[in-house]
């Protein structure tokens, strides 16, 4: 059987990482998170002092790095940012980053290389709509904006995040807006994603959901 191309989208704190990873190590295939690229880009255009507000040299910038995402790890240009871009002005950065069309077009095809084999969980916001429309198996997660930012003001990766959860959520919220409601690849589920709503949900449980939907699929490809 050909190994699968599983997309995840959803807004922050829906779940779709600790979903993502361990769909993934289930299945011994490679998980990416396509929003750590977007944080990356974000990075080291701060660094660079580059203007977000400049699509062509923040186009450059992206095309002129290389950016690796494993489940453990993020490098731009080699350097390890696993850490610096969990903060929340990285948050603000890429979402910045994630308005640009050119940018998202050079981060969209390198994405689309990854996959190019199957054997791959991507998570982001566009993975079942413009990265792998094809994609064997999409789901949209989603929960009440409480629990995201519960979700959220507890992640232990993010840095320097408000310990008062209303003002997580109010972050959440204004930075959902924007990736909903932006010209460029906005959040919304694929006519075709199975929707799963992880509110008060045990994640071990949407889990075994998710992977009874893969081997539904696996059979039904394999024959
Ligand atoms: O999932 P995240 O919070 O790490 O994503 C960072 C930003 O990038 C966020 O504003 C959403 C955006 N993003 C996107 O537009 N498309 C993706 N495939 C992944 C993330």
């Amino acid at each position: 059987m050909k190994p699968l191309i599983i997309a995840i989208d959803g807004p922050s704190g829906a779940g779709k990482g600790t979903v993502a990873r361990a769909i993934a190590a289930q299945l011994g295939y490679r998980h990416i998170d396509s929003g750590a690229m977007y944080r990356a880009v974000g990075w080291k255009a701060i660094r660079d002092g580059v203007s977000l507000e400049d699509e062509a040299a923040v186009t450059a910038l992206a095309e002129g790095a290389r950016i690796d995402v494993s489940s453990t790890q993020v490098t731009i240009d080699g350097i390890d940012v696993t850490r610096d871009i969990r903060t929340p002005d990285i948050d603000r950065a890429a979402a910045g980053v994630a308005r640009l069309p050119r940018v998202r077009r050079v981060l969209v095809d390198q994405q689309r290389q990854m996959g190019i084999h199957g054997g791959i969980v991507m998570e982001g916001r566009d993975i079942g709509t413009v990265v792998f429309p094809d994609a064997d198996v999409k789901l949209y997660l989603d929960a009440s904006p409480e629990e995201r930012a519960r979700r959220r003001a507890h992640d232990p990766a993010h840095t320097g995040v408000p310990a008062v959860v209303a003002d997580v959520a109010t972050l959440l919220t204004q930075r959902d807006e924007i990736d909903r409601t932006r010209a460029a690849s906005p959040l919304y589920a694929a006519a075709d994603a199975v929707l799963i709503d992880t509110t008060g949900k045990d994640i071990a449980a949407v889990v075994r959901e998710v992977m009874a939907l893969v081997h539904k699929k696996g059979l039904g490809a394999g024959g």
